[in-house]
């Protein structure tokens, strides 16, 4: 069942315990509506559809899912000793196919079925209690995690830029929406604002779901931060005419150990776009989002997603809008019939066209002449 919620929440994932929803995003920016998740099958389906994105929030949407099904009494457990940490760990796999590209969906599920797996098994009740604790935590961690991040990000960019009169260019969502809260690059341009070092923030619309142009912009408008949008086409133009723009800040679906990261596509022609025109191309990402089992990122699996994410755009009509009317989310078909697309859904920057990886533990950069990151160990700066 569905309820309307107060516009411009920011509380993508609202864990109630026992019951988690979602605010489903593929309804904003103009309806904010919150969907009941109850079970690991609703998770799948909120992942797999983008109700639910980011690559924080799908490893936290996955793991409460599971925690909202399993106090559910109308979902009953086997009651033998052992049997219930088979079922979890089950629907911790199943989980784990709803999207392949974030790694913190995966580091998630393999932290869990820990959990499961080192939980006494003659109290079956403690399983699940051990299982809600650690879903749960993932939640409250992410905030902190994130805040952290925010202030390391701002004050690396301090560091090289000065505290005041900041320009900033970021890409898709993930911000609050994408996380916990308060997110990663976005969390990162929340903090400068916060601290009185942001001028401005430009954003990409982020074709084809568009996370600028709805998501990253929902956010904006609703803290008043002072931001422009920009077609992902116009972002060379833009950093010729602003060089105010000190850094790109972008976040991060999964980071090989090198420091390859992938991101949502269009972020390797962004960091291409910073380095020709000498600005710093900063990554940020918690480091359940590092992949150390990766050596670099030809090894990271790429989302392809459907054609008609590309052929079709969604969208309001404007004078419904205008006039405060109920407003219905209509397909808008732009390419012509028989037009083919591909879609991936993200892309790999190399390593060498990054400056700093941020993380909530401290900042990563490059030894000196160095082409890759060594993400392997603790970061040398915190
Ligand atoms: O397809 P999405 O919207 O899940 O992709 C999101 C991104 O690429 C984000 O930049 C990334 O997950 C980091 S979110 C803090």
């Amino acid at each position: 069942m569905a309820t309307q919620s107060p516009p411009a929440s920011l509380e993508a994932i609202r864990w109630r315990r026992p019951r988690l929803s979602i605010l489903d995003q593929l309804l904003l920016p103009h309806t904010s509506t919150y969907v009941d998740i109850r079970s690991s099958a609703d998770g799948h389906r909120a992942i797999a559809t983008m109700q639910t994105r980011g690559a924080p929030a799908i490893a936290i949407v996955a793991a409460l899912s599971l925690a909202a099904e399993l106090l559910d009494p109308e979902s009953p457990l086997p009651d033998k000793e052992g049997d219930r940490a088979r079922v979890i760990e089950a629907r911790l796999d199943y989980l784990a196919t709803s999207r392949p590209t974030a790694v913190n969906l995966f580091d998630a599920v393999r932290k869990l079925k820990a959990v499961v797996q080192g939980a006494p098994q003659e109290l079956c009740a403690d399983v699940v209690a051990a299982y809600v604790a650690a879903a749960e935590a993932m939640l409250k961690d992410d905030v902190a995690d994130n805040r952290a991040i925010g202030r390391l990000g701002a004050q690396f960019i301090a560091s090289r830029h000065g505290a005041s009169g900041l320009g900033v260019l970021t890409h898709c969502n993930t911000g609050a929406l994408a996380t916990a809260g308060h997110g990663t690059a976005l969390g990162i341009v929340r903090t400068l604002h916060e601290e009185n070092g942001l001028d401005h923030v430009y954003f990409t619309e982020t074709r084809p779901y568009n996370q600028g142009a709805r998501l990253t912009a929902y956010e904006l408008l609703a803290e008043r931060i002072p931001a422009t949008l920009v077609c992902d086409s116009a972002v060379s133009a833009l950093l010729r005419a602003q060089p105010g723009i000190k850094a790109v800040v972008v976040g991060a679906d999964r980071v090989a150990r090198n420091g390859d990261t992938a991101n949502k596509i269009g972020t390797y022609q962004l960091a291409i776009a910073a380095r020709f025109h000498g600005r710093d191309f900063i990554v940020a990402a918690p480091t359940t989002s590092i992949d150390n089992s990766l050596q670099d990122g030809t090894e990271i699996a790429i989302e392809e997603r459907a054609q008609d994410e590309v052929l079709v755009t969604h969208g309001v009509a404007v004078d419904k809008l205008m006039n405060n009317s109920e407003v219905e989310r209509a397909a808008v078909r732009v390419a012509p019939l028989g037009a083919q697309a591909w879609n991936p859904s993200f892309d790999v920057t190399p390593a060498h066209l990054i400056t700093a990886i941020v993380t909530e533990r401290g900042v990563y950069v490059r030894a000196d002449g160095a082409a890759e990151f060594d993400l392997t160990g603790p970061p040398p700066s915190s």
